[in-house]
């Protein structure tokens, strides 16, 4: 469920259906897929809410998907553990805000989840070199986060082309997502530039033929050269 080198596509929760939220996550599951993205907003770092941890914990128990949980809150260190309780297998948190990020990302993988860092469209790359050694994913947003169904920011694309960069220089093996107006044609230029793990929510939801929209993102027939 978490392997280094394979393209990971992971639906985000925030286009499901909020009214049958499980039924959303059955539609993930039934593909074949193996990961769900889940948006934790606290109406601070970004202006919109989302799902807090009793809603991870009931979606826990009836679903065996890898939760990749993308944390957009001021103080992430708060809430760390009711997320690992409620059943993340994997935390990111922003670099933006000031907190202590290195104590931070320990804490996750004390918790016994995988950790990530994330950076919006904005921040220089540089903002997360310190972490890289330590880390399980950096998820580099190609759009300005809170809101889903916005248009993906291409200038974002030589910043996830130096990540990987510095991945290859150093032999690192986090994984490289992306996030924010992803489907079939801008999965495959963050794929050129890098990019292993494809968050998408309303291209995903809104896919006519769901299977063919996750082998087109996760095994594509004529990947372009890299
Ligand atoms: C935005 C969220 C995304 C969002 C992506 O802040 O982090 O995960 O669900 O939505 P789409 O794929 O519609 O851009
Ligand atoms: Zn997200």
């Amino acid at each position: 469920m978490y392997r280094a080198q394979n393209n990971v596509l992971a639906p985000s929760l925030l286009a499901g259906d909020p009214a049958h939220l499980a039924r959303s996550v059955r539609e993930v599951e039934t593909c074949g897929l193996d990961w769900l993205h889940i948006d934790i907003m606290d109406g601070h770092f970004v202006p919109n809410l989302t799902f807090g941890p009793a809603t991870v914990a009931a979606l826990r128990d009836p679903f065996s998907l890898f939760f990749d949980v993308h944390f957009m809150l001021d103080n992430p260190a708060d809430y760390i553990k009711p997320f690992a309780e409620a059943g993340a297998d994997l935390i990111s948190i922003h670099v933006e805000p000031a907190y202590d990020h290195a104590k931070t990302l320990r804490g996750i993988r004390d918790l016994g989840c995988r950790n990530g860092i994330v950076l919006n469209p904005d921040t220089p790359a540089e903002a997360v070199e310190p972490f890289l050694q330590a880390v399980d994913l950096v998820l580099v947003m190609t759009v300005q986060p809170g809101f889903g169904g916005q248009s993906f920011r291409e200038d974002v694309l030589p910043k996830l082309e130096q990540i990987d960069r510095w991945r290859k220089e150093r032999k690192q093996h986090f994984r490289l997502e992306v996030d924010g107006g992803i489907n079939v044609e801008t999965a495959a230029a963050c794929r050129r530039h890098g990019a292993d793990t494809f968050v998408a929510g309303t291209a995903f939801f809104q896919a006519p033929d769901k299977p063919a929209f996750m082998h087109a993102i996760e095994d594509p027939r004529d990947p372009s050269p890299a």
